[in-house]
């Protein structure tokens, strides 16, 4: 048990949206199964769609932005997937699979360079870091909703 509750402290998490542009192009299995086939976890998932001030709320250290309100409004626009991943190393290794914010500028191969149309509409979001990743998981979900790693469901 003392064990079991360590490994979970220790393992890392990340907070992956699947954005409005991704879910309106049927893609939600799609990504999910990018971040699978590369052996990472999914701890927790579902399904929701933000209003305005919520997205303000989500993305407030980007308040000072010209983009903001871009922001906002594209993100508000439709529902999207929140997933909780777990997994060694899965903010650098989610960040890889999704790629550079800019779709046009992405590594090929990379979830927005095959799926996002634009900086703004660019398919995924990915926690920056594990701070970012506790902030933005407590942010959408409660801790019962999320399941213990250490688990036998997640043994192979
Ligand atoms: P995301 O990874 O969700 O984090 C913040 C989001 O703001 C980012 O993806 C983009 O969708 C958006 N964003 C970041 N930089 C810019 C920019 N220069 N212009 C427009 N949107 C941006």
């Amino acid at each position: 048990m003392i064990g079991s509750r360590r490994y979970l402290l220790e393992m890392e998490r990340s907070l992956v949206l699947i954005k409005p542009d991704a879910v309106r192009k049927n893609l939600i299995g799609e990504v999910i199964k990018r971040f699978e086939e590369d052996g990472l976890r999914v701890i927790s998932l579902k399904m929701l769609w933000f209003s305005r001030k919520e997205v303000q709320m989500f993305y407030k250290e980007h308040e000072d932005k010209p983009f903001y309100d871009a922001l906002s409004n594209y993100m508000s626009s439709g529902p999207i997937v929140a997933l909780v991943l777990g997994g060694e190393n899965v903010i650098k290794r989610t960040r890889e699979l999704i790629g550079a914010t800019d779709p046009s500028a992405a590594d090929k191969g990379t979830i927005r360079a095959d799926f996002g149309e634009s900086i703004t509409v660019n398919s995924v979001h990915g926690s920056a870091n594990r701070e970012s990743a506790d902030t933005e998981i407590s942010f959408m979900f409660s801790q019962i909703e999320i399941m213990d790693f250490n688990s036998g469901i997640y043994r192979r």
